[in-house]
């Protein structure tokens, strides 16, 4: 069992002058890097920290928002000059060798009379893998790895490494909260929770990691969900939403003015429905309200194919997406193929038998090949992190 992915910082702030080891150091890369979630992507999230000649901390920094300075070059802002002779910067991802919309923080770097720079992964991306180091050894600072930093530095950027690996611009999560028996919901008696208070708060800042976060229509009715991330000290920024609704369900049992998920940044949310419904009054209503709504094809039974609701996302600047469900929704996405990882939360004293709504409630055998798997005890609860 592992301590939490949100557990409050590992360590208290370091102070400037305060003598620190390596592992504090690149500890204290990830621990700044956090304050980046929800701002940087499709970037990943970096934290640096530079320590003088004597190893004693002089400062550090971390890439804060799409498109603003790296981490790097936020560290080399704050930090007294009279001190970097002889430096080390500990940096959580390889230094960047290409021009986005910043220089190069390996050059940057290279113009320090620094002695080391040491980081916790190579930058997988073509542009970067290796070519940042080697920009720092032509000035004549030595650059490495540190030892055992390579799986912290791959989940915390689990998803700016997938795409690279898998070659895809969006990466798909799923994540519920369920039984024993993987049941999602007692009809009848829904309004209870199934899992406890912590589970929901590391639940809330998955909502926080993630771009965007898709439901159905039935979920939206039954539930009236926000869909913001509460309860996490790293923000408060609302994801897009993505709401599937075929057939309107969801307008038309619920009125759009008391409709949760509209009530902050209208603009951010995605409504699908069928063809059919151009000439609706309620889709009139709704896109007057700032909403993107987006008419698809739907099948004999009215659905659209996971790939169709991908598609469609793709159009707008997600890069990241998480199923929150429900039941058909799963289904959808569990035979698809398209996950590429799963966020399970267990109560693992309570089961709903027959009458409970299954996780799952599809006939085909499905094989889903995990690649990694990390599990966490929560109170009473257990939390799966599986990448696919
Ligand atoms: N425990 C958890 O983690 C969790 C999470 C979320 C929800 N829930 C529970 O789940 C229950 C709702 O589940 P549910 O299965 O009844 O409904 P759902 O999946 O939320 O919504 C189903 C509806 O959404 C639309 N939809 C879903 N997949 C679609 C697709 N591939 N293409 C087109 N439309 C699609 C359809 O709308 P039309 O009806 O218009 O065809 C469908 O009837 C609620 O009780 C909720 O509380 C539990």
């Amino acid at each position: 069992m592992k301590t939490l992915p949100d557990a409050a910082f590992s360590q208290g702030p370091i102070k400037v002058g305060q003598s620190i080891s390596p592992e504090e150091a690149m500890d204290y890369c990830f621990d700044i890097a956090r304050h980046g979630v929800g701002k940087v992507s499709p970037n990943p999230l970096v934290g640096c920290v530079i320590v003088d000649a004597e190893h004693r901390f002089i400062s550090a920094g971390y890439h804060g928002r799409y498109g603003e300075a790296h981490a790097e070059q936020e560290a080399m802002n704050s930090v007294d000059k009279s001190k970097l002779k002889n430096a080390t910067v500990y940096v959580s991802l390889e230094p960047c060798a290409h021009h986005g919309h910043t220089p190069p923080c390996a050059v940057k770097l290279a113009e320090l009379p620094l002695k080391e720079v040491i980081y916790a992964i190579a930058d997988p991306n073509p542009k970067v893998n290796g070519k940042g180091a080697e920009i720092l050894r032509l000035a004549g600072i030595k650059c490495r790895l540190l030892e055992g930093y390579e799986d912290k530095a791959w989940e915390q950027n689990a998803f700016f490494f997938m795409r690279q690996e898998k070659e895809k611009s969006l990466v798909v999560g799923l994540k519920v909260g369920m039984t024993l028996d993987a049941k999602i919901a007692n009809p009848g008696d829904e309004r209870r929770w199934i899992t406890n208070s912590r589970s929901r708060q590391l639940s809330h800042y998955l909502r926080l990691v993630y771009d965007a976060i898709c439901i159905g229509a039935r979920t939206v009715v039954a539930d009236n969900p926000s869909l913001n991330p509460r309860e996490t000290s790293f923000g408060d920024r609302m994801p897009w939403r993505v709401v599937l609704d075929p057939t309107l369900v969801a307008l038309k049992e619920r009125p759009l003015e008391g409709l949760n998920l509209l009530r902050a940044e209208p603009e951010k949310v995605i409504w699908l429905t069928a063809r059919e419904n151009r000439d609706s009054k309620l889709v009139e209503k709704l896109s007057s309200l700032g909403v993107c709504v987006r008419f698809l094809e739907v099948d004999k039974s009215m659905q659209f194919s996971a790939v169709q609701i991908v598609d469609a996302v793709e159009d707008f600047p997600i890069y990241s997406m998480m199923i929150e469900g429900g039941s058909s929704l799963y289904h959808c996405f569990l035979e698809s193929g398209l996950l590429d990882r799963l966020h399970v939360f267990m109560s693992v004293g309570k089961l709903y038998g027959t009458g409970g709504l299954p996780l799952y409630p599809g006939f085909s055998e499905i094989n889903l090949e995990p690649r990694r798997l990390s599990s966490y005890e929560i109170d009473k609860d257990m939390f799966f992190d599986i990448i696919l």
